[in-house]
């Protein structure tokens, strides 16, 4: 079993396998100049693979591909092939902008991914545009229908920003639950690589939209979910997630991978250590040994607050499109 620094059990690991994006979301991307990590700087699966397999070794039974867009590298669904294939009772998920899920579902699902969550952060043609910067929707909808089709389980994250697509709460609430999928509502993180002026919703302002139509209960924190789920009289169960509230990082499980083959211990901070060299020179103690120096100084707690006069000197340097959130 990992443990780190604070006792908490590392058993989740997330892999960016690209930090490349058909996207530029507004939130997450800078718009220009932009410069992408050399091919030849990437880890191939070969050793990803080596670092899965120690991790699964040690008690990782919970694996997540993101990007980036994961699936703009070649060949995934071998990766996921390979993963499925060392263990396959793994929760094996991927998340996705959604662009590509009309295309790669069926062979994602025949390869052994049984989760998948994508991105909507709008029902509006234009909104999309707006926030992805790219004309997104029908293709989008496209694939999270189809995702369903497959049988994956799916899941849907929306980051709702002021004046942008806060008017949508509810439509979107309401079309995952026709569709009987979970939506959880992420509060944007403030990072240096996202537009200056956007304002994220926080969590009450959320509510208090869904109030004004629904009845609500809070449910209690299921094991190290980064979201809190509410229950609507339908019995319909959505999230919301905050990253400052205390438990998010209490309940912290997950480690990072990023394609470089960085080890980050936590999605705020830079800190971060390189398993490459040692995976490429099949050294299994070497990676080890870097795995528990990065677990051990993992740190207590991200610096994301809520307080309106701390947030300039509270934003994360950290890349979204590098750890995939
Ligand atoms: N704040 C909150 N969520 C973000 N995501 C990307 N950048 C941010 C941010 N700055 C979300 C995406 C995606 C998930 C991987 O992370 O919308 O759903
Ligand atoms: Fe791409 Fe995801 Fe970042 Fe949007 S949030 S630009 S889809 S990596």
């Amino acid at each position: 079993m990992l443990k780190d620094g604070h006792g908490r059990v590392v058993d989740y690991l997330r892999i960016s396998v690209t930090q490349r994006c058909n996207f530029r979301c507004i939130y997450c991307m800078p718009e220009k100049p932009f410069s992408w990590v050399p091919k030849e700087e990437l880890l191939s699966y070969e050793d990803m693979f080596k670092f899965v397999k120690i991790a699964i070794d040690k008690g990782v039974n919970k694996i997540r591909i993101t990007g980036g867009e994961p699936l703009l590298r070649e060949d995934l669904h071998l990766f996921i092939q390979m993963i499925y294939d060392y263990k396959n009772d793994i929760d094996l998920c991927l998340t996705t902008n959604g662009y590509l899920v009309r295309q790669t579902a069926q062979l994602l699902k025949n390869s052994g991914l049984k989760r998948i969550n994508i991105s909507l952060d709008s029902l509006k043609k234009e909104t999309t545009k707006k926030i992805s910067q790219k004309d997104v929707l029908d293709e989008v909808l496209k694939g999270i229908k189809k995702a369903i089709d497959v049988g994956l389980g799916v899941k849907i994250n929306t980051v709702p920003l002021k004046d942008i697509n806060d008017s949508e709460i509810l439509d979107i609430l309401e079309f995952c639950e026709n569709l009987d999928i979970p939506v959880r509502f992420i509060e944007y993180m403030e990072n240096s690589f996202a537009s200056t002026d956007i304002v994220g919703c926080k969590a009450e302002e959320i509510l208090a939209t869904i109030s004004t139509k629904y009845n609500y209960k809070k449910l209690p924190r299921v094991g190290s979910s980064p979201a809190i789920y509410y229950k609507l009289e339908s019995g319909y169960q959505f999230g919301i997630i905050e990253p400052y509230e205390d438990d998010f990082c209490e309940s912290c499980n997950r480690m990072r991978l990023t394609a470089e083959g960085l080890l980050i211990p936590c999605l705020y901070f830079e800190d971060a250590l390189s398993i490459k060299q040692t995976v490429k020179e099949d050294d299994t103690d070497g990676t080890i040994a870097v795995l528990e120096n990065v677990l051990l100084n993992k740190p207590e707690k991200n610096r994301w607050t809520k307080n309106e006069n701390e947030k300039q000197n509270e934003t994360s340097s950290r890349a979204f499109y590098e750890t995939g959130g």
